[in-house]
Order: C-alpha cells, then sequence, then structure tokens
C-alpha cells in the first residue's frame, strides 16, 4: 500500500494532498476528554500504553486522516532526563527549573522510563489502517530548553535568553538535549514510527545572533545521528516563527519537510526551499475553529496554491480546545475536494 504522506516526503506531489493535524488528539474530541477523565496525571496518561495508543487513533477513526501522531509530549525528554514535571490543572506543565551548572550535572537521560511510548508505537502500528503513515515526534532542543530553564510556559523566555549567552552552561544543556533527543527518536523508529517531527515552537524567541547555535546547529545533529542509524526516516521540522529564514533552515538541518505557521505566506516561503523539500501547513487554527465558507474557501486556495509542490495539508499549530470536531470533517472533505 502507497503511504500518501511517505511519497510527498520523498519530493513527490500528490493530488489531493495528505492531510494531518497538530494537536489532532485532544481535548475537542469527546472520546478524549472521556479517556482522560480517568487519568488524574498527564505524564502517566502519555506514559500508559493501552491509554495512549487509543487517543493516537480516536482522530484518524474518527476523520480518516492520512497520519497518525504519536500521543506523548515534547516535555518526556526532561522528565526522561530526571526532571521534575508535572501539569497543573488549569495551567499547562510545570519543571523546577534548571538554572546552573549543579542542576546540568544532575540530568541523566533514563531511556527505560520512556519505554511505554515504544510499546505504544508498536500498538498503534499494529492497528493501523494500511494507507495511514504514524509520525512519531520530539521537541527542538531550544523549545524543550525553554521549558526546563523557564519552569513553566507563557514566559518571554528571558531567563533561557539569558543562559543561551553563558556558554559553558548553553553548549552542556545543549549537548544534553541533543543526545537524549537523538536516543529517543532512534527508539521511536526502532519501534516502528514511519516519519518523525521535531517542534520547534518557540523559535521565534531565539535572538538572530543566537539561532545558528541554539535552533540550527542542535537540530542538525539529532537529525544526523537519526538518519546515521535510519537513512530513509523522513523527519519534518517545525521552526514555529521562522518564516523569515527557512530556507537556512532546511538547509542547515537536512529535514525532509518543512512546518510553516499561519503567520508565514506559505506559497510565497516555498518558493524560496529547495524543491525536494515538502512544505507542510498551514490553516489558520481560528479558521478551523469558526468553520464554514471562509475556512473552506481558504483551504481550498492553499491547495491549489500548493499543487505543483509535495505538500501536506496540516494547521499553522495545533487544533485549539473549543475546535467543534465537525468542523474537522469539514476540512478533510475540502481538502479531498468533496
Ligand atoms: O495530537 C497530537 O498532536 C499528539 C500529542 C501532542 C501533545 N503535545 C499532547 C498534549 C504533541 C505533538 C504535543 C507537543 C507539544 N507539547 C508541544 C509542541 C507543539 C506545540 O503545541 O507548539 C509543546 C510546546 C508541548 C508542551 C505542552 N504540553 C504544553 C505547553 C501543554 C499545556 C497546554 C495545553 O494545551 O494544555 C501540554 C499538555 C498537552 N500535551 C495536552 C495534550 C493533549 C493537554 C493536556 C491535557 O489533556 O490536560
Amino acid at each position: 500500500m502507497v503511504k500518501k504522506l511517505l511519497q510527498v516526503l520523498a519530493g513527490e506531489p500528490v493530488s489531493p494532498p495528505p492531510i494531518w493535524l497538530m494537536r489532532q488528539a485532544g481535548r475537542y474530541l469527546p472520546e478524549y476528554r472521556a479517556l482522560r477523565a480517568n487519568a488524574k496525571d498527564f505524564v502517566q496518561f502519555c506514559l500508559t500504553p493501552e491509554l495512549a495508543i487509543e487517543v493516537t487513533l480516536q482522530p484518524v477513526h474518527r476523520f480518516d486522516l492520512d497520519a497518525a501522531i504519536l500521543f506523548a509530549d515534547i516535555l518526556l525528554v526532561p522528565h526522561a532526563l530526571g526532571q521534575k514535571l508535572w501539569f497543573a490543572e488549569g495551567e499547562g506543565p510545570r519543571l523546577e527549573p534548571v538554572r546552573d551548572a549543579g542542576a546540568l550535572t544532575k540530568l541523566s537521560y533514563d531511556p527505560a522510563l520512556l519505554a511505554p511510548v515504544m510499546q505504544t508505537i508498536k500498538g498503534v502500528r499494529a492497528a493501523l489502517p494500511p494507507h495511514v503513515t504514524l509520525i512519531g515526534f520530539a521537541g527542538a532542543p531550544w523549545t524543550v530548553a525553554t521549558y526546563m530553564i523557564e519552569g513553566q510556559g507563557g514566559t518571554d523566555h528571558a531567563a533561557s535568553r539569558g543562559l543561551a549567552r553563558d556558554r559553558a552552561f548553553f553548549s552542556r544543556l545543549m549537548d544534553i538535549l541533543v543526545e537524549s533527543t537523538g536516543a529517543y527518536l532512534i527508539a521511536q523508529v526502532d519501534a516502528g514510527a514511519e516519519a518523525l517531527q521535531i517542534f520547534e515552537s518557540w523559535a521565534a524567541t531565539v535572538p538572530d545572533d543566537l539561532r545558528r547555535e541554539a535552533v540550527f546547529e542542535p537540530t542538525a545533529r539529532i537529525v544526523k545521528a537519526v538518519k546515521a542509524k535510519h537513512p530513509k526516516i523522513p523527519i519534518i521540522g517545525f521552526p514555529r516563527g521562522g518564516g523569515a529564514w527557512l530556507a537556512d533552515y532546511a538547509r542547515a538541518t537536512g529535514v525532509d519537510g518543512v512546518g510553516i505557521d499561519q503567520m508565514t505566506d506559505m506559497p510565497a516561503a516555498a518558493r524560496t526551499l529547495p524543491a525536494h523539500v515538502a512544505v507542510q501547513g498551514n490553516l489558520d487554527p481560528d479558521l478551523l475553529l469558526a468553520g464554514g465558507e471562509a475556512m473552506k474557501e481558504k483551504a481550498r486556495r492553499l491547495v491549489e496554491a500548493m499543487a505543483a509542490r509535495p505538500f501536506i495539508f496540516n494547521l499553522g499549530h495545533g487544533v485549539v480546545q473549543p475546535t467543534p470536531p465537525e468542523h474537522v470533517a469539514q476540512l478533510v472533505a475540502t481538502v479531498r475536494g468533496a
């Protein structure tokens, strides 16, 4: 069975384009909320294969998407490094901040803590329809580092930007994240992931003069390590907010596909990229929330504008919680020409 998503990531345009959505599994789905209600702790929810398998499959079964994305979280890597992580109800992630050399020396990656994720991948692969691709993922080092340093989301990353200029601290933290994330992604492919996405959700808070050492180089080292073990695995990089430097990012990191956010003119950005690099994006999640003709019209225009390229339809960021699930069904039908 030919998998459309893998065809596109090999550089081949496919019509209609494959579609999946960031955060396609999550709180906007009543069947997700029903399962989530039984698990108090979000980390344990992610690390219980029986639940994570079911949640991964929920949107695929409901909408017949072209890809499943592993149900997990980018903050499982800090968890496996031994950093204390918890999700405060309604407030998002909390971590015990890592801000000095002493805290760094305590970090040590224990792959056994993430073994349940590999069980989830095996279980999902066994259950997926043959035309659906399973995407594994991890956070990029800078994005994960911002949570590790700040100890929470929702800040302006002042502490992270400050420590990024402390060479000894920052290069050690990047090394730790490159090594652990590389090992984690390799294990995901060993377990059955067929493509990978690296989420650089906070690319936009990196100052221009630090982009090479905070974004390009750490990501390039991970891509290289994964491809040394699995030369054929396609990797999508998603530097959210990186619209102005996507071509440099693609060239510097060696990714096979680039995710594009909704603030960026996708057709224009795509023209700056090498022709073989697949492009993924970029419908505004607020248009999916609103649904109706405005959403359909924009989706049709994107499909048309991207027809000549290897293109994966997605949002510019994750599905937002109040989104009616019916809008996702309408979007999938629109992209497929209905
Ligand atoms: O469907 C999927 O996309 C797969 C699963 C997935 C989750 N998180 C599940 C999740 C993926 C790919 C992620 C990635 C992730 N996690 C990112 C990068 C993508 C992005 O959104 O920019 C980031 C920054 C995180 C960190 C994180 N996890 C935050 C900031 C939060 C709290 C905010 C929120 O939406 O609640 C989480 C929690 C989280 N991760 C939830 C889900 C479904 C909600 C938790 C719950 O059910 O209570």
